[in-house]
């Protein structure tokens, strides 16, 4: 089998943070796919990587997946859209799955990878690393994720209080992705351990909407975008 799926990461938002990598193989494949758990989430890849995409001769198929707590039922989901996938491969077509930052960071595309591997072990994969929304954001907010021993924590934010707590008591930058629901939450133990002040909130950031603030007592009780990511710095 000559085709191949690529996982292509395409950065948070700024079609420059783009690899070289990613531009080739975007242009190339002659299949786009967008699989996401948010439609919103699958407009803004594709509106990253828009002019690279040439309609007429490459094929865009937009799989948006339920996002629910409850994983049972969401499997024959993944199954079709994998079948999709995995017709065209065998009909010699390349196909350029995209997500945004990187690929193996929290995407959506690894749900499918499993099936892939699991499934259809003679198609073969390639990862396409990207900038994730957290290095960009990091640098959007002026604030150093680690230097010397610091220690890292990545967390989506499905963690009761009392295991947020523990992180924050553990590391020494947090990074607190999926934030927008429990924001009020989060916001109400930041102040409890002193570290409102060592944070930044930072929604779609490489984009138009790129927001980055400090004050966050202004987004309490806000409806806050699903593209949004809380770092918090000690010290
Ligand atoms: C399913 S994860 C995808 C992460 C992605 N693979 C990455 O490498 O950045 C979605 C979460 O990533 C964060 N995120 C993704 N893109 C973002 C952006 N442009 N600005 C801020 N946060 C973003 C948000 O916390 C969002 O809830």
């Amino acid at each position: 089998m000559t085709a191949k799926i690529y996982a292509v990461g395409v950065g948070p938002g700024d079609p420059e943070l783009l690899t070289r990598k990613a531009e080739r193989i975007i242009r190339s494949a002659a299949v786009i796919c967008s699989p996401t758990g948010a439609a919103d989430a699958a407009s803004y890849a594709l509106s990253i990587v828009g002019d690279l995409i040439d309609p007429a001769r490459q094929e865009v198929l937009v799989q948006v997946f339920p996002m629910r707590k409850e994983q049972e039922g969401l499997e024959a989901f993944w199954d079709e859209a994998a079948a999709q996938v995995a017709e065209r491969v065998r009909a010699g077509k390349d196909v350029a799955f995209i997500t945004i930052g990187d690929p193996f960071l929290y995407s959506t595309f690894l749900y499918i990878y499993r099936i892939f591997r699991e499934r259809y072990p003679e198609i073969p994969v390639e990862i396409v690393p990207g900038i994730s929304s957290i290095n960009a954001a990091a640098a959007a907010a002026g604030i150093p994720l680690g230097m010397a021993a610091e220690r890292i924590a990545i967390l989506p934010t499905t963690y009761e209080d009392d295991e947020l707590r523990a992180t924050f008591a553990r590391y020494d930058t947090v990074i607190l992705m999926k934030v927008n629901r429990v924001f009020d939450r989060v916001y109400a133990l930041l102040k409890d351990l002193g570290l409102e002040r060592n944070a930044a909130f930072v929604r779609r950031v490489g984009s138009s909407e790129e927001e980055v603030m400090f004050d966050l007592a202004r987004l309490v009780g806000e409806k806050l975008d699903y593209l949004s990511l809380l770092i918090v710095r000690k010290g």
